[in-house]
Parts: structure tokens; sequence; C-alpha cells
């Protein structure tokens, strides 16, 4: 009740190549913001972060399934579309959860149990993956060093957040971050794991379609 996913789906989707924004590509029977708003639906309040010049079109596909759900459209950046959803939420929401439309298959229980943890903990929380490749650190072609990759993690969304912290730490952002997470951060929030999906995968180039077509059809059977 007193939880809000912001799904941000309002990017021009660039690498992807679809010729439509990424939100409105199809995998499986759906577009990807179809399948991001079904998988996030009963989590809490949803906000839709759309391309401005498809505000209907992105209407029209999550009203069907959530009737309450507010579209607004969105910046030239990640960190504005983000700007622009928390801008639209209602007083009473207490914990915002701020998801990417092309982590499309993500499993809603990795949504309920980053509200739990932020609803438990109070600070913010991102789902991360171990990493399994071997990261070197490199200047050019020069390999300095080997990291060590127990102390690495690969994030995903949703990264949930109290609402007022997170407020004033967009309110007082003179930086672009690389994640909500980082933006918390940077104003003084503590920000803990929980563990990741691999479902989760964020969908970005036309193999990453392509999997995400696999997956789907192995979750039906
Ligand atoms: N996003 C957004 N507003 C932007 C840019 C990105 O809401 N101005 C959203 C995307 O819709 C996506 C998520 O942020 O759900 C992650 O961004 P990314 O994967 O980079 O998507 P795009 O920016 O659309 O893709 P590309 O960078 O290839 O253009
Ligand atoms: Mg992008």
């Amino acid at each position: 009740p007193h939880v809000a996913v912001l799904i941000v789906a309002a990017g021009s989707g660039t690498r992807l190549g679809a010729g439509v924004p990424k939100a409105f590509a199809r995998f499986a029977g759906a577009t990807v913001l179809e399948h991001a708003v079904r998988g996030a639906f009963g989590v809490g309040r949803l906000v839709v972060v759309a391309p401005p010049e498809s505000i209907d079109e992105a209407r029209a596909i999550v009203e069907p399934i959530d009737p309450e759900a507010v579209v607004v459209g969105g910046g030239a950046s990640r960190q504005a579309s983000v700007a622009a959803g928390l801008a639209v939420l209602e007083p009473g929401i207490r914990i915002v959860l701020v998801h990417d439309a092309a982590r499309a298959l993500t499993p809603r229980q990795q949504l309920e149990a980053v509200a739990s943890a932020v609803a438990e903990t109070g600070a913010g929380v991102i789902p991360a993956l171990p990493v399994s490749d071997t990261i070197k650190l490199v200047d050019g072609q020069t390999v300095l060093d080997t990291v060590d990759r127990s102390r690495l993690a690969a994030v995903q969304t949703p990264q949930g957040f109290p609402r007022e912290p997170l407020d004033r730490a967009y309110a007082g952002a003179t930086a672009e971050y690389t994640d909500d997470a980082a933006l918390f951060a940077a104003a003084g929030g503590i920000v803990v794991t929980v563990e990741g999906s691999p479902l989760a995968f964020k969908i970005t180039t036309a193999a990453d379609l392509a999997r995400a077509e696999q997956e789907a059809g192995d979750a039906v059977g």
C-alpha cells in the first residue's frame, strides 16, 4: 500500500535498434513494457515513465493491466526520467522501487524482496549477483591487475529506497550517476544488497531480446 514501483521506459533503445523505442519492442507475443508491467503488477502503486511522444501508446499497454497506474513522460537521461516519475508520486508512498522496463522478465519475487528489505532496514536496497568472469584492470591494451572478484557484484533493478531520502537525494543531485543507488549513496544514504536473479538481465541488444524470447518460452513450458 505504501509502495510505489516506478518503471522507467522512456529510453530510445539505440543499442537494440528495433526501429521503435525499446519499451515497444516485442518478444513472446507482447511488448517489453507489457512484460515489465505484468511482472510488477500487485507489488505497489505503478508509475510508468514513457517516451514523451508515446504516452498514449504506453497508456494503451499499461491501463488494461492496471487501470490505476500513472503514465508520465520521461526526460533525456534515465536520471531525468526517474525524477519525472518521482514528481508524480502520491503523498502516502513510503517506499519507492525504481525499475528498468528493459529488465522485463524480472521475477515479481525480486521486487517483493527488495521492498521488504527496504521496510526492514530503512536503507537503499539493490539486487546483486556475483561476477563470474575474471575481471582485469587495464590501461588501453595493458593489463595492470586482476581485480579481486569476491569484492565485486553486478547489480540490477529494482533498486528500492525509503521515499523521503530518495526525494531529497534527487532534489540535490548536481551530477549524472550510473544508477539510483550511486545517487542515493552520494547524498549520504546507506545501500545494501539482496540476491538478484539471472532472469532480471537487461535487454540491451538484439541478442538479449532473443534471449528474452527463449526464457519466456522456457517459463511457459
Ligand atoms: N530510460 C529512461 N529514460 C531515458 C533513458 C533510459 O526511462 N532517457 C530507461 C530505459 O527505457 C530502460 C532503462 O532506463 O528501461 C535502462 O536504460 P537502457 O537499457 O540504457 O535503455 P535505452 O536508453 O532505451 O537504450 P540505449 O542506451 O541503447 O539507447
Ligand atoms: Mg541508455
